[in-house]
């Protein structure tokens, strides 16, 4: 699986042709400056939560790009298609079989409001199952018990979590997070951005070493092949 790291929690990831992006934040994003917005390709863009440190550029990106669709909560669904900008409202526990795989609405614990200040509904992950493998995208969240009920349905082969502490988990939760969801293939975001959440990369590295788990850790422009599926 094709993965691409745009910085922040923002990820472009091809499954079965179809570019799905992450709740884009780049050009709001210091660490990013060398990324242009022509350059992604988004058929789907899926949203975490309100926050503009993952919605900033969904506009742009989203106006610019043909049959562009938005996935995310119900709430922040209605508040792009005011924009103009289509998406497939979802709530958690609810999954959806699109073209490319099935994609399941999960919670997080945080907190969620548009940049205008529309409530945006309770933040979620998404855990996304498709023949090409299965994800788990966390989105900004603390440690939850409720992680543990992913693994009974979907054996994941690739998790990204926030590791940058103060507004997220830390990567000592987060390395718990990663047992929790029964994945040895992790992928960090949230993370060196912000004065707040910068992170120190080896030890990160080791918490999850410590637990038999392989912490990824990806350069701002980057382009990865992660071995998902079986
Ligand atoms: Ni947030
Ligand atoms: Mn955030």
């Amino acid at each position: 699986m094709q993965i691409t790291y745009y910085g922040h929690s923002c990820f472009g990831i091809e499954i079965e042709g179809k570019h799905l992006l992450f709740d884009p934040f780049i050009t709001g994003n210091e660490l990013a400056k060398h990324i242009s917005l022509k350059d992604i390709r988004a058929d789907f863009i899926l949203l975490s939560h309100g926050h503009s440190d993952h919605t900033a550029d969904v506009e742009a990106l989203a106006k610019d790009r043909k049959g562009c669709r938005i996935i995310s909560n119900y709430e922040i669904v209605s508040w792009f298609e005011k924009k103009g900008i289509p998406g497939h409202p979802m709530n958690f526990g609810g999954a959806f079989p699109f073209g490319f795989g099935k994609v399941k609405m999960v919670q997080a614990i945080h907190s969620s409001v548009l940049a205008d200040g529309t409530y945006a509904g309770n933040p979620g992950g998404f855990v996304i199952e498709s023949k090409e493998g299965n994800i788990y995208y966390a989105g900004d969240t603390a440690l939850s018990l409720d992680m543990q009920l992913i693994p009974p349905r979907t054996r994941l082969d690739l998790a990204i979590l926030p590791i940058g502490s103060n507004f997220t988990m830390d990567y000592t939760d987060a390395a718990v997070a990663a047992d929790y969801v029964r994945c040895n293939q992790i992928l960090g975001m949230h993370y060196d951005t912000f004065g707040y959440i910068r992170v120190d990369h080896a030890a990160a590295k080791r918490a999850f070493a410590e637990r038999g788990k392989l912490l990824t850790l990806m350069e701002v422009g980057e382009t990865r092949d992660f071995k998902c599926g079986r």
